[in-house]
């Protein structure tokens, strides 16, 4: 495999239900983080790694989601008009020129396996991207996760999976990958395994959602049966290709955000916030404040 990737698939069909009442009618990709959704970063991100083409496979429920990548004329007329350009770029640049957007749903949520096999008529006979928004990735001043991955798999004409270590308690909430001697920053995968309890666990190099994978993967999709929680999981999937095809666990230089879990959403919103072209001396005196406050720093 050593064609770049041009296609992206972004799995957002899940409910949300950890961020209950707010996800009630705003989709859980739609949260933000600062001042933009949790999506527009890993579509950022996708973009920067070269795709041109996203795929969102969706649910009736998330119509957020296809009307914010939807041109806003009204919108973009008016801030036109009052001479807004700051803001009209950034409606614009939602979803830049050159780049496409394709909807395909999700009729049952069968899991992360059968989502991407929902994107295969779009996706077609070529290696593609997925990302799971809700792992935000950071690499400030440097590239993506994506592009780094990419970069990664066209040069080694192998698949790829970002990994990162985590500590051995936390390994059933991940998938696991073993692999060959890593060299600097990746090693082949030889095993993979969804969700594995601390004990049975074959490393603790769990998987964060960004992979670069070859079309063979819906074959395989197609083959697979549910797996942990009963979901159809793409890590079984992927695993069943590892004897035949390269696919290395990259690990990615940047800082991964959980934005799954309500810490994880804090934790992100904080950083960008401290980053923030705006805000962030204004954020940094506030909470600096706060810690204070707590008795957590001392700034006298
Ligand atoms: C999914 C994948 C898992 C991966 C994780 C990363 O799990 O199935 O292998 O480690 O994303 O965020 P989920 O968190 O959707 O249960």
């Amino acid at each position: 495999m050593t064609k770049r990737i041009r296609k992206a698939v972004f799995p957002v069909a899940g409910l949300g239900t950890r961020f209950l009442p707010a996800t009630k009618t705003v989709p859980k990709e739609m949260l933000p983080i600062v001042d933009k959704p949790l999506i527009q970063y890993a579509v950022d991100e996708a973009i920067e790694a070269g795709c041109d083409t996203l795929i969102f496979v969706t649910n009736r429920y998330k119509h957020a989601v296809a009307d914010y990548f939807d041109k806003a004329y009204e919108l973009e007329q008016k801030l036109e008009k009052s001479g807004k350009h700051r803001q009209l770029d950034l409606v614009r640049n939602v979803l830049p020129e050159g780049v496409r957007a394709v909807f395909v749903t999700q009729a049952e949520a069968l899991g992360l396996g059968h989502a991407v096999l929902c994107a295969k008529p779009v996706v077609g006979d070529e290696p593609f991207a997925v990302l799971l928004p809700d792992d935000l990735i950071w690499n400030k001043g440097g590239p993506g996760a994506l592009k780094q991955m990419a970069d990664h798999a066209e040069a080694n004409g192998a698949g790829a999976i970002a990994v990162q270590d985590v500590p051995r308690e936390q390994t059933a909430s991940y998938g696991i990958v073993a692999t060959d001697d890593f060299s600097e920053r990746s090693g082949r995968i030889r095993r993979m395994v969804e969700k594995p309890s601390p004990e049975t666990a074959p490393s603790t190099l769990a998987v964060v959602g960004r992979y670069v994978l070859p079309a063979g993967i819906f074959d395989a999709l197609e083959k697979t049966g549910r797996g942990a929680g009963g979901e159809i999981q793409l890590t079984d999937a992927i695993a069943s290709l590892l004897d035949t095809t390269q696919i290395d666990a990259y690990r990615f230089r940047g800082t991964r955000f959980d934005c799954g879990t309500h810490l994880g959403l804090v934790e992100a919103t904080i950083r960008f916030a401290l980053d923030h072209e705006k805000i962030s001396d204004a954020a940094r005196d506030s909470m600096a404040r706060t810690l204070h406050e707590l008795g957590v720093i001392d700034l006298d």
